[in-house]
């Protein structure tokens, strides 16, 4: 799905190359965390997925394309099968929610329909349904985190690339955005994770593939962080370790939850939209005093937007013309 074979990359004046001869193949349905200090190529690697940029030396195949030979006007379709997050979120800050996320299938020419009924799934499977007319400066850090989500979900890639993006959130928050992502996995789709969380990656316990001055150090399927020595401390570890622990007991019950998965129904449609509206009233309710706390819990209507990952095609084989079958 994603090859890399000997890439090098070698920024134009700089001396280091950021990637050098790096090698790897990433399945699809994978998971697998991007790790490494600061400025050891992970940011890179993403860019060269995105075709942002291309090899000095090597070569990048995503999708069954070999990048290096997809013509320049091809590149917007080619991207429409990947959605990328970033930690700084990117929304267009003089749009609502929902022109956020229709903004894209509107650029590639979806029509109005598709856009009425793609962008209300997307909206929902990241739990922000009622907030489409919001603007961006009204959300908080994890609901814009989940827009950017749900417009990196909208049309329905088979690859999601996130760099960093748990990096401006809180630790609650960021377990949020890990258990929501680690769903859309669970739904099917490939995600390539650049990360400085290690307590999240020593928990998941997904492919850990660690890159060191631009050199891949260690790939590893079920790997741990590594070496952490080199990562600032804002927050104390053991809160840190307690959210990542809430996280994987979390995934771990989403594993279970898809092995029983059922079609997606009008009855769970309209359960799920009721259990979301009695739980919005219950929190305009006031709030007792006291230090708020972040419990981890995994509401029922998971299960229902997994249905929606289905629908969405999240979990689909490929539906594509423009770019060929994987490998
Ligand atoms: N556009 C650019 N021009 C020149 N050098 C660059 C450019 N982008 C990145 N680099 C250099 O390439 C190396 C790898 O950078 P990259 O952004 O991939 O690192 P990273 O692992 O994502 O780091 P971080 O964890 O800080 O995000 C660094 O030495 C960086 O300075
Ligand atoms: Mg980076």
């Amino acid at each position: 799905m994603i090859r890399f074979e000997n890439v090098t990359k070698r920024y134009r004046g700089t001396k280091r190359p950021a990637l050098a001869d790096v090698d790897f193949e990433v399945e699809r349905g994978e998971f697998v965390f991007l790790v490494g200090a600061s400025g050891s190529g992970k940011s890179t690697c993403l860019r060269l997925i995105l075709r942002e940029d291309v090899p000095t030396k090597g070569r990048v195949a995503v999708l069954g394309r070999d990048l290096r030979s997809l013509a320049n006007r091809k590149v917007p379709y080619f991207r429409r099968h990947i959605g990328s997050v970033f930690q700084d979120f990117r929304l267009l800050s003089t749009k609502t929610v929902f022109q956020n996320v229709a903004f894209t299938l509107q650029v590639t020419g979806s029509s109005r329909g598709f856009v009425q009924q793609a962008v209300p799934e997307a909206l929902a499977l990241v739990g922000l349904e009622g907030k489409e007319k919001r603007m961006p400066h009204e959300l908080s850090g994890g609901e814009q985190q989940r827009v950017a989500i749900a417009r990196a979900l909208v049309n329905r890639p088979q690859v999601l690339l996130a760099d960093e993006p748990t990096g401006n959130l809180d630790p609650a928050t960021s377990v949020d955005i890990m258990q929501l992502l680690a769903r859309i996995n669970a739904g099917g789709t490939t995600i390539v994770m650049a990360t400085h969380e290690a307590a999240f990656v020593d928990q998941m316990q997904r492919r850990v593939i660690e890159l060191r001055d631009g050199e891949l150090v260690r790939d590893e399927t079920h790997g741990g962080y590594g070496d952490r020595s080199m990562i600032p401390q804002l927050v104390p570890e053991e809160e840190r370790g307690a959210a990542a622990t809430a996280a994987l007991t979390a995934v771990q019950e989403v594993q279970r939850e898809t092995e029983s998965l059922e079609p997606l129904t009008a009855e769970m449609i309209a359960s799920m939209k009721a259990a979301r509206e009695a739980e919005a009233s219950a929190e305009s309710a006031p709030r007792p005093s006291g230090p708020r706390t972040h419990p981890i819990v995994l509401p029922e209507v998971d299960v229902a937007e997994l249905g929606v990952a289905d629908r969405l095609g999240l979990s689909d084989a490929a539906d594509d013309e423009e770019v060929g079958p994987t490998s």
